[in-house]
């Protein structure tokens, strides 16, 4: 079995934030991958923790195509919603810890992928630069009919529902339930997960598959897997280090 529990390395004590450190300032190539949880510190509600948007909300109605074909008006409403809770948060402590530590490796010749499930851009924000999206950008619409993308910062929308100067519809460039991941996105997530030496798991439940398998793929490519989570997730089989607290406290000791 993979990642054998007995050698999993537990808590925020010192020394595992010190031998994850260490794992990192040896390894040519990280990559990170983030969720909900790294920007719950910047208020930004998770999807299924305690006051999560999926135990007030139901995806169905919002988060599928046949929820927009049915009330675009009512899945515009909620992305406008979340949007203005979006523009008013700042990235927190644990974003900028992952960018400085792209900075810090990509200085000394190495590489660092973050992939992100999360689509708030508050990775942007904070200052990483190779960022892999893989449930898209709330900050980017597409045409439902020319298939034109396009940024709209307004916030509140102007129009609800936007619609595209070809007069058609336009969505949020958001990956919905139901719906195949952007196709370049994968294969450069893939790419460095299987290149990794070291493959951190940020603030996700990996409960949400394609994206939850990539800890697993660049484990059996031979990176060891650090997970950083308040709470135990379906990863704590597979980690070398668990580190259990938030991340906007675990990530800057890291540097
Ligand atoms: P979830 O809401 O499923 O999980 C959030 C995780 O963050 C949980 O494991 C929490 O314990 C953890 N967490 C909470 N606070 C934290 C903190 N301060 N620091 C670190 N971790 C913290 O969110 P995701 O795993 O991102 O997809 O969900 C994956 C996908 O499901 C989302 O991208 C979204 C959703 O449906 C789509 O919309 C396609």
């Amino acid at each position: 079995m993979l990642g054998s529990m007995g050698r999993v390395q537990r808590g925020p004590a010192t020394d595992v934030v010190a031998s994850l450190r260490e794992a990192l300032d040896a390894a040519s190539s990280i990559a990170a991958l983030t969720g909900a949880g790294v920007s719950a510190e910047s208020g930004i509600p998770t999807f299924r923790g305690a006051d999560g948007l999926w135990r007030q909300y139901s995806a169905e109605k919002l988060a599928t195509p046949e929820a927009f074909e049915r009330d675009p008006q009512l899945v515009w409403e909620w992305y406008d919603w979340r949007r203005t809770l979006i523009r008013k948060a700042q990235p927190n402590p644990g974003h900028v810890a992952l960018a400085e530590l792209e900075e810090r490796k990509t200085s000394q010749g190495g590489a660092f992928t973050l992939v992100t499930q999360n689509v708030d851009s508050l990775h942007d924000r904070a200052g990483s630069r190779k960022i892999v999206k893989l449930h898209g950008d709330i900050w980017l619409v597409r045409c439902v009919t020319c298939g034109r993308v396009e940024r709209n910062d307004q916030v509140p929308l102007a129009s609800l529902p936007p619609h595209c100067r070809c007069g058609a519809l336009q969505r949020p460039e958001v990956v919905w339930f139901g719906e195949a991941l952007p196709s370049l996105a994968w294969e450069r997530a893939m790419e460095a997960s299987c290149r990794a030496q070291v493959f951190l798991v940020i603030g996700t439940s990996a409960r949400v598959y394609p994206a939850a398998g990539l800890a697993q793929v660049a484990r059996q490519a031979g990176a060891r897997v650090a997970v950083v989570n308040p709470e135990p997730t379906e990863l704590e089989g597979l980690a070398d280090w668990a580190l259990r607290g938030p991340s906007g406290e675990i990530l800057p000791r890291l540097l």
